[in-house]
């Protein structure tokens, strides 16, 4: 017998809104409950989440539940749901079996979509987290907008192929729906900041000035020993949890992004996004332990390969290019089978970065460019720059359908660097499915 877990209910109304980024400074936003992000799912590990989204847009939606590891009928794509039409509701309702730091964000027209807001936190608690002052979740975006703060389209051939060879980036930078806002901490504490690269293209080079933090957790939680850095990389889709602090009273600093070079047509710079201020001094009762949990290692690294995934672009005559997995655009994958560990190649043979992202499963990655890592962690998005490639192991536990993996940088995922696979029960008959394709609505 399964005993009832408590239930936490939300209700989320798409909208389009006006969002104020900066005094005066307005833009159009497409969201959920006219909040930039959307309000922030809180629940406890092993508790059920319900969901209502109703959808009050001019056009379909879909939310995916990004690293949850629910039924895949719950997943939020267009493989698993007919979309949410306007005036129309559904219910989401999943068991959230990990804690950590999530994100949900539409996955329908998401280049449009995700860009125009339409994202929130999920976080999930759990007794074993390490205790600190206090903590925040702190969402990463940028937006792409015209002198008058309107959205941009990009209308002729340059700046299209721009966009869709680099992503979408823009110059307004944000940290939860705002610019350059005050992020304020107490003089000796400390505060575990929930970092999520909500963005359609940005790589976020975590820099607060040379400071040092604690890395404590990655997209599947914590990590087994905390890591000292004084600067980390968050590409979009990625989590990252630190622990800053302690600071003196009086200190301001800003949390800043250095140029990280991927490959692009525009180069990267050095960047401010937000601004620290440590006020007055207030006792502390934070405690971050050496040992943080367990990782079993789920294959050794030189576990033979059972998948090659390769990322590639090619030439399009009518975009500039494609993006492409395994030599196709938007790819029907063979299956897995439930309970067979999956041990995959992934490979990046393109010149430029690309955030590798699996729905619904965490991975490890055992090995890059034949070495294995320097830690465990659990991934469900991990970054592979240019001719790189990694191994990654993952199982395919009892959550049998239509699951995919894809770039998340938006502009890539929709230009094809995407495929669907099913998760099958080994001990039915399997029938292939003709290939779905809903993903022309650009
Ligand atoms: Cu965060 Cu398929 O997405
Ligand atoms: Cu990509």
């Amino acid at each position: 017998m399964q005993s009832q877990s408590k239930v936490v209910d939300y209700l989320l109304e798409t909208n389009e809104f006006d969002w104020e980024i900066a005094p005066g400074k307005t833009v159009k936003a497409w969201g959920f409950n006219q909040q930039l992000p959307g309000p922030t799912i809180k629940a406890r590990k092993g508790e059920t989440v319900s969901i209502k989204v109703k959808n009050n847009l001019q056009e379909p939606t879909i939310i995916h539940w990004h690293g949850i590891r629910l039924p895949a009928a719950m997943d939020g794509t267009d493989s698993v749901q007919r979309p949410i039409e306007p005036g129309e509701e559904f219910e989401y309702r999943f068991v959230v079996p990990d804690a950590g730091t999530f994100w949900y964000h539409s996955h329908y027209n998401e280049t449009v979509q995700v860009e125009k807001g339409m994202y929130g936190a999920i976080v999930v608690e759990d007794e074993t987290d390490p205790v600190l002052d206090d903590e925040k979740v702190i969402m990463i975006d940028d937006m792409k907008l015209s002198a008058s703060n309107e959205f941009t389209k990009p209308s002729w051939f340059i700046p299209r192929i721009v966009e869709r060879h680099d992503g979408r980036e823009g110059d307004t930078l944000l940290i939860n729906g705002k610019e350059n806002p005050t992020l304020e901490i107490h003089g000796g504490q400390m505060e575990r900041w929930r970092f999520i690269n909500s963005s359609s293209a940005r790589y976020f080079l975590l820099h607060f000035e040379g400071r040092q933090f604690k890395i404590i957790g990655t997209d599947g939680g914590l990590l087994e020993a905390p890591i000292l850095a004084s600067e980390a990389l968050i590409t979009p889709g990625e989590r990252l949890d630190i622990v800053v602090g302690p600071f003196e009273e009086g200190e301001t600093f800003a949390l800043e992004s250095l140029g990280y070079n991927r490959m692009t047509f525009l180069k990267a710079k050095r960047q401010t996004f937000a601004t620290v201020k440590v006020k007055e001094p207030k006792p502390s009762v934070a405690f971050v332990p050496d040992k943080l949990r367990t990782i079993e290692q789920l294959a050794p690294h030189d576990t033979p390969v059972s998948r090659k995934v390769v990322l590639s672009v090619g030439p399009s005559l009518k975009d500039g290019m494609n993006f492409l997995v395994n030599g196709k655009m938007h790819v029907n994958d063979k299956p897995v089978v439930v309970g067979e560990t999956q041990v995959w190649e992934v490979s990046n043979s393109s010149m430029m970065d690309h955030p590798f992202h699996l729905h619904g499963f965490f991975f490890q990655v055992i090995e890059e460019n034949g070495k294995a890592p320097d830690y465990l962690s659990w991934k469900d998005t991990y970054n592979l720059k240019p001719r790189t490639n990694i191994k990654i192991a993952w199982m395919p536990d009892n959550r049998p359908g239509t699951w995919m993996y894809h770039c998340h940088i938006l502009e890539h995922h929709a230009a094809g660097m995407m495929a669907n696979f099913d998760v099958i029960d080994g001990s039915k008959p399997y029938e292939e499915k003709p290939a779905t394709h809903m993903h022309h609505h650009h």
